[in-house]
């Protein structure tokens, strides 16, 4: 019998990872979005926020919304649905706020239309919230949304999206600062060119990285962590970052560097004792400027959306 209203859940997720600017992201085990997607018998998308959270309701301008707008019209369907947010990560956070609601509108309708599409030909759809959100089509982290592990995004056009083996040991500590930063003014701050030696490192880096976690090599995870197309631009946004990722790397983080556009930062670690360890350090950095912070510590989670 067909469904009526079904529950998803939405991952956090970790973009940039370094040196994977755009195309290289994770999927947390928590926090993430719970949403209700339910028929309502008209023919409009209706939104209902049931967290502390400031959503826009209005579905032009909510990310959910249009993505499961974009994926309506693909379908030639005009059934009307309520997405009901009983759950939010915070927006403005850099852990793939607006990816996770946008990953699972369109996980959630999929389902209750009978799973007309796989997992991963949703992600265009998604990607439209996603471009609500930052004013660009960026994936990386709508791709670990919906699929789950550590995604590379190889290409955009067409899309071509492969997971990347990493070791089993491998953890996260993230600290997200309560400031908020919007990643689409975040990007401006990037500049639009590159000069050919960063290009370099950039791409010897971001090899290294996929190469260190596809063998386990926690050294080469550790030196190929570095971004230089946008961390350096995006920095000046966090009290004294430098010594931040100085005192995550002393307390034994592998790598470090900002989730996203900020302002959270995240940590790789190996095992959960390590990343307990830096999580609290990274803490003690925010706490001793005045300003509040929370910290999770979480395994790459192997699952993107969920129906619960
Ligand atoms: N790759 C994106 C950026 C992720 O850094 O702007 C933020 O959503």
């Amino acid at each position: 019998m067909a469904r009526d209203e079904i529950k998803v859940y939405g991952p956090a997720t970790v973009s940039n990872v370094g040196p994977g600017f755009d195309l290289l992201g994770f999927a947390l085990e928590s926090p993430g979005d719970e949403l209700i997607v339910r028929r309502n018998g008209t023919s409009k998308l209706v939104l209902y926020n049931q967290t502390d959270s400031k959503l826009p309701t209005d579905p032009e301008l909510n990310v959910a919304a249009v993505a499961a707008a974009s994926l309506l019209r693909e379908l030639h369907s005009n059934e009307g649905f309520d997405l009901v947010f009983t759950r939010k990560i915070n927006p403005g956070s850099g852990v793939g706020s607006s990816a996770a609601s946008c990953a699972a509108a369109v996980v959630g309708l999929n389902e209750l239309l009978g799973s007309p599409y796989e997992i991963a030909e949703l992600i265009p759809h998604a990607m439209e919230g996603e471009k609500v959100a930052s004013g660009s089509t960026h994936a990386d982290n709508i791709a670990p949304a919906m699929l789950g592990g550590i995604t590379l995004i190889r290409g955009y056009d067409p899309l071509d999206i492969k997971h990347i083996p990493y070791p089993d040991d491998l953890w996260c500590a993230v600290i997200h600062p309560h400031l908020e930063i919007k990643t689409a003014e975040s990007r401006k701050l990037i500049p639009q060119t590159v000069p050919l030696e960063t290009a370099l490192k950039q791409a010897g880096n971001l090899a290294g990285l996929v190469a260190g976690l596809t063998t386990g090599d926690y050294p080469l995870i550790g030196r190929s962590v570095s971004d230089l197309f946008a961390e350096p631009y995006r920095i000046h946004q966090l009290p004294d970052y430098k010594a931040l990722k100085e005192s995550a790397l002393n307390a034994g983080s592998v790598g470090t560097g900002l989730s996203g556009s900020g302002p959270s930062v995240f940590s790789l670690c190996r095992g959960e004792e390590m990343a307990s360890g830096v999580g609290e350090q990274m803490k003690k950095h925010f706490t001793v400027r005045g300003i509040e912070s929370r910290v999770y510590i979480s395994r790459i989670s192997q699952a993107g959306c969920k129906i619960i």
